[in-house]
């Protein structure tokens, strides 16, 4: 595997790929890798990826004054293992000033889709996201890249901007991986206490309870969003932030109760801050009222 820490390393190994008829596929992440990370890598290999490059750097300008960069967990030396035996053949791991040179003054914002839920719990959030990943895109210049839907919002501004401004990238959204339990695999799961990991899985159950309701033909947006909330209602040490059921491109309330639709919740448990979303195919919702008639 090579590591490449300055911009004219990645670009001399992807160049040298591409030369060779390499297929470049690209995962974004931040580090502290876990298996829903590598499974993003193997997403990119199904897609044709014959030449991997994975980036962990922790972006500072998404992390609002008041959230966890300083002590967003970080080791370095184990990302590199699990990339290595993962097959990945570049880990790109700039330096701050690599990325963000004194003088640097332009962000992307994408408009609509970043506003609601996320977007207006952690202002300037997808803005710090949209902007360094178009940069990691201009960087690497990747044929194909992969993000997870565990990030629902984020894939959907994502989206949003490749589209709007012609990136010439392929988009692939690859499912949540999760625990036995059904807690989504997170860096940040790392915060939680052994109490406060037992009661985590509550967020999916929500979600659960949500899509089930769903998919049984209840299409009442408020009902299911009450019944999510009773679900988790009682539970000492965790605060519900949102649990809501949204149309996944748009991430405001659905319009349509047959198209596709997203579950998707947010709470806090003691500290820890975790998010989760299910998707609900629209043809699933069809297929159970054809059941039901
Ligand atoms: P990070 O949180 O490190 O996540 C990197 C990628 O892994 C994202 O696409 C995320 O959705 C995906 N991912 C995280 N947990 C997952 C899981 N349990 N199953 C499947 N995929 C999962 O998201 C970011 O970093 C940053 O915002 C980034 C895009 C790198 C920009 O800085």
């Amino acid at each position: 595997m090579i590591l490449a820490h300055s911009l004219e390393e990645l670009r001399t190994a992807v160049g040298a790929s591409r030369r060779s008829g390499g297929v470049i596929g690209f995962v974004p992440t931040m580090g502290f890798l876990h298996e829903g990370h590598l499974s993003l890598v193997d997403g990119a290999r199904v897609a044709g990826a014959t030449f991997v490059v994975v980036s962990t750097f922790v972006n500072p300008t998404q992390f609002g004054p008041s959230e966890d960069f300083t002590r967003y967990p970080r080791n370095e030396e184990r990302d590199r293992s699990l990339l290595e035996s993962r097959g990945v053949e570049l880990l790109f791991h700039p330096e701050l000033q690599e990325v963000y040179p004194p003088g640097f003054a332009t962000a992307i914002r994408v408009e609509g889709v970043s506003g609601p839920l996320e977007g207006q719990r952690r202002p300037g959030h997808f803005e710090g996201v949209a902007t360094i990943v178009l940069k990691l895109l201009n960087m690497v210049q990747p044929d194909i890249a992969v993000f997870g839907r565990k990030d629902a919002q984020q894939c959907a501004v994502l989206l949003r901007m490749v589209r709007d401004l012609n990136v010439p990238v392929r988009l692939l959204f690859a499912d949540t991986v999760r625990e036995g339990d059904g807690l989504a695999l997170s860096s940040r799961n790392s915060y939680l206490s052994a109490e406060e990991r037992k009661a985590a899985p509550l967020l999916y159950r929500a979600l659960r309870a949500g899509q089930n309701a769903v998919v049984q033909g209840i299409h009442d947006g408020p009902a299911i969003e009450e019944l999510m909330r009773r679900s988790v209602a009682d539970t000492s040490g965790v605060v519900v932030d949102y649990l809501v059921v949204v149309d996944p491109l748009t991430f405001e309330s659905p319009a349509d109760f047959h198209r596709d639709l997203l579950v998707a919740g947010a709470m806090r448990i003691g500290s820890t801050r975790i998010i989760d979303n299910l998707f609900i195919a629209g043809s699933e919702i069809s297929h159970a009222n054809l059941r039901a008639r």
